[in-house]
Formats: structure tokens, C-alpha cells, sequence
């Protein structure tokens, strides 16, 4: 029997009646927990039988009698520990969304953690061999596995420094009293904090200063609320509603070594184009072709680089996906548009939603022939109400979908005939949906909601600001056309519990949108290989990542796809990058960005991350707009992106903004193939391309909860202006030699405040750390296909040693499989300069000079740093084609 009999005070009724449940939720303390037997232990495995205790609890759902544990060492810095019910139908995260981690089988007395148990009432620890640390510690609540409620809790050290755990806007450094921390994606405009986000990394990295750092990983898509409070001794607690316990232990020490030992479980993040890198420039609302026409323009008229022009689904027929609006975004301009930018060394993206208009149209029709759609209970294709009215859903499970996805790629970004995309935007992939749970009537609550938006009037073309547009375009008549020339299989994961009341599940986690259905697909749609939303919710956006990233390549195999995602699950970094979804134009989102990017590029293995430069949703103000240029050219994804009710923010419109642009754009294109290399490095090794305070000064106290400063690379300190209309900030230089990037002048950072004053608007602080070198562009340049030809300059940054590394990646830029690449190391010591590595790419750049920052080298030590920004430099060209050694 699966089941014990649900006991209920005695009172009879349904399992699942939510008030007699909610009455007993108090009695989550009287919860038996379960007693190990039948051990095994092999080496590297520990399995056990777990059996509940009586009287069961039942309090959210039926407790399970019979679990099973499986304890492995992995690695030497990885344990994995799972708990499972016996009988195995219960949902695990499909490995075809989630490969998982090979295990090296090691000798536990080979780990840096051991994993140790108690048999009755079952509880496990795992502490750090070295220090003899406990990690964690299940003995501080009796576990609960039941039929739709998890309880795990562990134990921690007071006020623990606590991160990730996202996706959300709460400060970096997790708060730790009467806390909870909801996964459950959502659509969520003006990303409010202490609510649940886009994505799901049930991630934290446990910071614990001197003693060392360690992460803990729970792979489970299921909704959950993961509470941090101390009433009870300071704790951490999972409520899932449902799924297994699925928990790796990653030993570090460093907070790197964390990184990268969560990379070897969730993937090493995918490399991207090096135009990626480039300024991209984008709003809802711009209303045709023309429109956008004229932003190109007016960035090219202004002289601020503009890599890349983003339009979203303004270009859609009725917004409807793989259509064009006939009369706004006629094919051939579109096609006239795109020739002009690739001509201009520029590209192109558009959005594509993953809800199909429930219309008779090609998108829909297909989908319907392949019968890839989601459905619901009965049978029927399942109709939500997304921007085109009435909506259906693809099936990312289903075995067509991909033939699907791809077969209209193929067709409407056609390079010859379509949409000639260079990269993809894909958007409202929790997946969102307008309709309030239960939509019985997407069509009446479509028409009163206004989906589609009346479109804007159809413009004449005398705004046409681009050269070599047909002068002769006429907008074309009435008619609608489309683009289109009419044109589990897995088997490898149980599907789910039976029985659950997969919609109101009796635990109710604290999802901002209400109940778990509501504005998404409702959580009893059973997906085509027998999971069901309920469980699967989660993966959608990383499972429409996976889908569109083969889609591209399929119709371009050997270019890396350059995907935006809003939708995310662990392990996405390896398929996609991210955008942070819609902010608002307010100082506070401002700063909080960088907390946000710094959790997915440093903790949740997503790098190419960004939020929306200037922000999304309310209006941007000027100063709000440059400070927030300047900041953006330091996340890894630089996207100015506007709403549609917003005034335009393009960088041009403002004075100030052109000027903090120009100036953020040209440090931000010199540093390119520095953070380019970071990227390479990242997607070889985990190791994170931006950096927290602490992870480069993990014992330093002063550095854990820093979140409005953060290393760019390894070695730039990049530290905004962070008050509103502000022009001083206060920053922190952790003991450490920096370089003012501006002045070179040397400063001796002694783990304290400093204040800068007067930054102009156009200006955003930066150190060079101390013991780096860093290899610049010697001049910026209009696009990144013009950068790639300058040639570089060296600055070396001694550290209180008079030593310096650094490193350069060079490639292609753009193909999958790269034929030659450069891996070159820099070392500098004591005035010895050498240039080491691998140098398969051939490059005509050449190193123009090489600066030691802050003196030279052979002087007097003392005199030398006294002479702070005196620098010596020697005069290229020196081929980075090979081996090469200075003495300075
Ligand atoms: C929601 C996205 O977050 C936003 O960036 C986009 O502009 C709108 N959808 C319209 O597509």
C-alpha cells in the first residue's frame, strides 16, 4: 500500500477538503518523520529504506509510508542525496530538460563532505570534513513527504550569509527572519520585491567567511516556498508541493569553487556571439517599420553606436507569432530594414511568444495538424487569452514540437524570403496568460480585455529617415497577409503521483498571482508524455529555450544562437541568455539591478544577463537614464528597452544620456574582449565572468552584503552612482592596490568607505584590481565587426608584489565549432613582462603598447608607488600571434 489511510481528527471526508486541512496545518509539529533500515553502503553509495512512523500527519495531503534514500559521493566536492518514494511515481525533474551530472564514484574519504544519519526519527547532516562544520542538518524539523507537500528544514549558524535562491528582487544577501523566498514563475510587471519572478534556481550559496563557502542545489520544478527564519533557532525550510528530494551538496571552499562546482551539475553557460556584446536598443510601441527606421538613424546621427535594433511584437500582425502587420511591417521593408543593418556591420531581433493565436491562420493550423498543443483534461486543445486574444500553448513535451518550432523558423525567418533575424527574443514564457484561472471563456474575456490592441494608425512614409529605402514605398492596402507562403517519448521519468488535486493543492505556496493556475496554464493540463503542468510548470520557459535554440540552429548550424529568454529554470544558462524582465524607470530598480545580474551571472551560471537600460515600465528621466547607461555597459546583455506606454528613452533623446552613452559605450567596447574572454572562460570552467565583492575577499566581513558594487571580469571594480540624482557615492576598497581607470592613479584600498564626489552623469567610477592585466581595444568603434580590427593596448596593474596575470581569448566570434582560437596568458613580474599560451588564431590586431600602471617596475619599490600615476610603456606593434617577453 502506497498510502496509510488519511486520518483526520477522526473526522470522515475528503482527503483534500481544504478547510479541515488548513485547520490542521499547526499540526505539521506532530509530524512522526520516518526510520531508516535496511542500510547499504558500498563506498561511494549509501541506500536506505525510510518508513513513516506513526500516527501519520497528513496535514497538507497523505504521507507517504515508503521512501527510499540514495546518498552519493560524486565528486570529491559533490554529494548528492536523494529521497524518493519507493514505488517511483512520483515526478523527477525529465532528464531531457535537466541532464544530470555523471558521478566520479569517489571514495568518501576522498570528499570534502561526509553525510551521516540517524536512524529513528530519520535525519541526515553533512558537514565539512575539514573544519568538521555541519552544512546542514534535517534534524531540525521532522521530514514531511507527502502526496502533495514536502517539508525539509535544516539547521543553520545565526545570521548565515545566504544568497541566490531566485529569481527575485530582494536585496543579494538573503534576509534571514520571517523570510520566504515563493518559486513559482510569473509574469511579473514592475518585478515588486518579496515576490515570486520569470525564474525558478532553487540554488543558495551558504557563506560562511573563513570557514568556507558551500552550495546546496534542490532539483525540483515543483512550486515552493522556501522560508528563512530564526523563531525556532535559525533554520532554512523547503515547502514544496510535491516532487522528490533532489539535493546536491557542493563542498567549495571559495565561493568560485562553489560556481564552478555548480556548473559540473547545471551546465556550463552556453558562449555567445561576440557581437552579442554590443549595444542593442529596443521598445514596445515602436509603431512601424519606419519608426524604427528612424531610431537607427538618429543613434547613427548622434554618433552613439547602436549594434543591434530589437523589435517586439509591434511588428505582428494582430500580434499574432510568424506573421507580419501587412500595412506596418511590411515584408520588403522589413527585408529593405534588415539589408540596410547588416550592410551597416548592424543586426536585428525580433520577439516570438510561444502563445499561438486560436485562429484560422498558418501558425495555429500547424500546430493543430501536428497536435502539438497543450490540452486540457477532456481531451480539448486547452485556450488561454495572450496579446492576439484567444490562445493556444505548444507542448514542449510533445515529440512534434521541435519538428513544429522548427518548420516555422524555417519558413518566417527564412533568410532569403522571411524575416532575416541575427538573434531571438523570446517572451511570456512562465507562460503567462491574461485569463484568470479558469478561462471559461477566453473569447468574451479577450474582447473585454481589448486582445489584440487596436493597432496604430497606418502611417504614410514621410518620416523615411533611412538611405536607400525605396523612395517610392507606399504603404500597401487593407488586406492582411500573411508571412507565410501558405504554407516522450522521454520515457525517462515517472509522470506524477495519481490522485493529487493538481489545482488547489492544499498547501498553498505564496505565489504573488494568487492560485497556481491563475494567469498560466491551469495546473491540471497534462502535458503529452503524462507529467502535468502541476509539476512541470516551472520548465517551460527553459523548455522553450532548448526548442528555439535548435530551431535556430537548424536554420543556421553553425552560427552561436544569441537567445533572450524571460523564462527560466536551472540550468538555462547553457541554452540561453536572460533579460530581467519588466522593471520600471525608477532609481530603486536601478540599483537593484546589479544584484540581480550578479545572481544569475555569478550564481545561477546565466551570464548573459541584463536588465532594461533606463528601465521598462513608467517614464525615464534624464539623469535616471545616464546614470543607467553607464551602469548597463556593465552588465553582460546591454539592452535599452522601453515600454509601451513610456516616453521614448532611446539614448539620443536626452543631452546628458548621448554623452554618458558615448563615453559608457567606448569603455564598454575597449573592455570587449576582456569580458568576451571572462565569457569563454565561464562557458569552459564555470568560473564567473562578474564577480561579488566577496567572492574575490571571502573573509573579508565588510564585502558580504556589497551589492551596488561589483568586479566586471575578474579585475574591473565597477562602482555606480547609486543616490538618486546623486553625484557622490561612497564605495568600498577591499584591502587591495587599485588603479582609478580614468586617471590610472594608484590607490591603496585599505578594507574601508572611501567617498567620490562630483561624478558628472557621464561618468561611472571603475578600479583596475591590483595584480591584473588587462588587454584593451586600443580605440573603440562603431560596431563591434569594426571594433574586432583595432588593435590593443596592454595595462598591467601591479599588486603590492609587483606581479600581474591576465589572459586573451580569441576567436572567430560567431561560429559554433571555432576552426582556430587564441588562449593567451599575460604574466608580469617584477618587471618582467611575458605573453605565453596558444595562439591558433591568426589576427592582424596587434598590440599597440603595454602600460605598467603606477611606475616602473625596476625603480625603488617604495618611490615607485609613491609615483602613483606615473606609468612606463613600451611601443608596439607586437604580434599576438606568438610567444613574446619584455623587460621593463
Ligand atoms: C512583456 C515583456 O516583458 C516586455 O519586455 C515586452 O515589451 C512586452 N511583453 C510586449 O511584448
Amino acid at each position: 500500500m502506497l498510502f496509510r489511510a488519511p486520518v483526520f481528527l477522526g473526522l470522515a471526508g475528503p482527503a483534500f477538503g481544504s478547510v479541515l486541512v488548513r485547520r490542521q496545518a499547526s499540526s505539521l509539529d506532530s509530524c512522526p518523520g520516518y526510520a531508516a533500515s535496511n542500510v547499504q553502503d558500498d563506498g561511494a553509495r549509501v541506500m536506505a529504506d525510510l518508513t513513516l512512523a506513526e500516527p501519520p500527519c497528513n496535514v497538507y495531503g497523505e504521507d507517504l509510508t515508503d521512501l527510499k534514500l540514495e546518498v552519493e559521493y560524486q565528486s570529491e566536492s559533490r554529494l548528492h542525496v536523494k529521497i524518493y518514494d519507493a514505488e517511483e511515481q512520483i515526478y523527477q525533474v525529465s532528464e531531457s530538460v535537466f541532464p544530470r551530472p555523471s558521478s566520479e564514484d569517489v571514495d568518501p574519504s576522498d570528499s570534502a563532505l561526509a553525510f551521516s544519519w540517524t536512524e529513528s526519527p530519520f535525519s541526515f547532516a553533512v558537514t565539512r570534513k575539514s573544519t568538521n562544520e555541519t552544512l546542514f542538518d534535517s534534524s531540525a524539523a521532522s521530514l514531511v513527504f507527502e502526496s502533495q507537500y514536502l517539508r525539509l528544514r535544516t539547521g543553520l549558524p545565526d545570521s548565515p550569509h545566504l544568497y541566490g535562491l531566485g529569481e527575485h528582487t530582494d536585496p543579494f544577501q538573503l534576509n534571514t527572519t520571517n523570510y520566504t523566498r515563493t518559486l513559482w514563475n510569473r509574469d511579473a510587471y514592475g518585478t515588486p520585491n518579496g515576490t515570486n519572478l520569470y525564474g525558478d534556481h532553487p540554488i543558495y550559496f551558504d557563506h560562511r567567511g573563513s570557514s568556507g563557502t558551500h552550495g546546496v542545489f534542490l532539483l525540483n520544478s515543483n512550486g515552493m516556498d522556501i522560508r528563512i527564519d530564526n523563531t525556532d533557532g535559525q533554520y532554512l525550510e523547503y515547502n514544496a508541493l510535491g516532487g522528490i528530494i533532489d539535493l546536491y551538496f557542493l563542498a567549495g571552499p571559495t565561493p568560485k569553487d562553489v560556481s564552478v562546482q555548480y556548473a559540473e551539475v547545471a551546465g556550463t553557460p552556453v558562449m555567445q556571439p561576440y557581437w552579442g556584446f554590443g549595444f542593442h536598443q529596443c521598445k514596445y510601441g515602436y509603431r512601424d517599420v519606419f519608426m524604427v527606421a528612424e531610431v537607427v538613424a538618429n543613434y547613427s546621427q548622434a554618433n552613439i553606436p547602436l549594434e543591434t535594433m530589437w523589435t517586439d511584437i509591434d511588428y505582428m500582425d494582430l500580434r499574432r507569432v510568424f506573421t507580419l502587420d501587412p500595412e506596418r511591417f511590411p515584408l520588403h521593408m522589413v527585408r529593405e530594414l534588415v539589408d540596410y543593418l547588416h550592410a551597416h556591420q548592424q543586426h536585428y531581433v525580433v520577439m516570438v511568444d510561444p502563445a499561438v493565436a486560436a485562429l484560422d491562420y498558418e501558425a495555429y493550423n500547424n500546430g493543430v495538424d501536428l497536435d502539438i498543443f497543450q490540452k486540457n483534461p477532456n481531451g480539448s486543445i486547452y485556450t488561454g487569452v495572450v496579446w492576439p486574444g484567444p490562445t493556444v500553448f505548444p507542448d514542449w513535451f510533445h515529440p512534434s514540437t521541435q519538428q513544429y518550432w522548427n518548420n516555422e523558423f524555417l519558413q518566417f525567418f527564412d533568410p532569403e524570403t522571411g524575416v532575416d533575424i541575427d538573434a531571438l527574443w523570446i517572451d511570456m514564457n512562465e507562460p503567462a496568460n491574461f485569463c484568470p484561472y479558469p478561462c471559461a471563456d477566453p473569447q468574451g474575456f479577450a474582447e473585454e480585455a481589448g486582445n489584440p490592441p487596436e493597432p496604430p494608425p497606418v502611417r504614410n512614409n514621410s518620416g523615411r529617415i533611412i538611405p536607400g529605402f525605396p523612395a517610392d514605398f507606399q504603404p500597401p492596402g487593407q488586406s492582411k497577409r500573411s508571412l507565410h507562403a501558405r504554407h516522450s517519448d522521454r520515457g525517462d521519468t515517472p509522470t506524477g503521483l495519481p490522485g493529487r488535486d493538481l489545482i488547489n493543492p492544499q498547501y498553498e505556496i505564496h505565489n504573488a498571482a494568487g492560485s497556481i493556475s491563475n494567469l498560466t496554464l491551469p495546473t491540471d493540463i497534462q502535458n503529452y508524455d503524462g507529467t502535468h503542468q502541476y509539476d512541470t510548470h516551472n520548465l517551460y520557459g527553459l523548455m522553450m529555450s532548448i526548442a528555439s535554440r535548435n530551431a535556430l540552429l537548424a536554420r543556421r548550424p553553425n552560427r552561436r544562437p544569441l537567445i533572450i529568454t524571460r523564462s527560466t529554470f536551472a540550468g538555462a544558462g547553457s541554452h540561453v541568455g536572460k533579460w530581467l524582465g519588466d522593471n520600471l524607470s525608477i532609481w530603486d530598480h536601478y540599483r537593484i539591478s546589479i544584484a540581480n545580474i550578479l545572481e544569475f551571472a555569478a550564481l545561477f551560471q546565466l551570464p548573459m544577463v541584463g536588465a532594461d537600460v533606463c528601465g521598462f515600465g513608467n517614464n525615464a528621466t534624464e539623469p535616471l537614464c545616464a546614470r543607467w547607461a553607464t551602469l548597463g555597459a556593465f552588465y553582460p546583455f546591454y539592452r535599452n528597452h522601453a515600454g509601451l506606454d513610456s516616453i521614448q528613452q532611446e539614448f539620443y533623446i536626452w543631452p546628458t544620456v548621448a554623452e554618458a552613452a558615448r563615453n559608457a559605450i567606448s569603455v564598454r567596447y575597449r573592455l570587449l574582449d576582456y569580458i568576451y574572454t571572462h565569457l569563454h572562460r565561464q562557458s569552459t570552467s564555470g568560473l564567473p565572468m562578474l564577480n561579488p565583492l566577496f567572492f574575490h575577499y571571502p573573509e573579508d566581513e565588510n564585502a558580504f552584503a556589497i551589492q551596488h558594487q561589483f568586479f566586471y571580469g575578474d579585475d574591473v571594480l565597477v562602482s555606480p552612482v547609486t543616490e538618486e540624482n546623486g553625484t557622490d557615492v561612497s564605495i568600498y576598497l577591499p584591502n587591495e592596490i587599485f588603479y582609478d581607470y580614468w586617471t590610472h592613479e594608484r590607490i591603496q584600498g585599505s578594507g574601508s568607505w572611501i567617498q567620490l564626489t562630483d561624478i558628472p552623469f557621464t561618468s561611472i567610477p571603475l578600479h583596475i584590481r591590483g595584480g591584473s592585466i588587462i588587454p584593451l581595444r586600443a580605440e573603440s568603434a562603431n560596431t563591434t565587426t569594426e571594433l574586432r580590427k583595432q588593435d590593443f593596448v596592454i595595462w598591467i596593474a601591479p599588486n603590492a608584489s609587483n606581479q600581474a596575470v591576465g589572459s586573451l581569448y580569441l576567436d572567430e566570434g560567431d561560429a559554433l565549432v571555432q576552426d582556430a582560437t587564441s588562449e593567451i596568458n599575460f604574466s608580469y613580474d617584477n618587471g618582467l613582462f611575458k605573453m605565453t599560451g596558444t595562439f591558433g588564431y591568426q589576427t592582424d590586431a596587434a598590440i599597440k603598447n603595454i602600460t605598467v600602471l603606477g611606475g616602473n617596475a625596476s625603480g625603488n619599490e617604495t618611490q615607485q608607488y609613491e609615483q602613483s600615476s606615473r606609468a612606463s610603456a613600451i611601443q608596439g606593434p607586437i604580434s599576438l600571434n606568438g610567444e613574446y617577453s619584455h623587460s621593463f
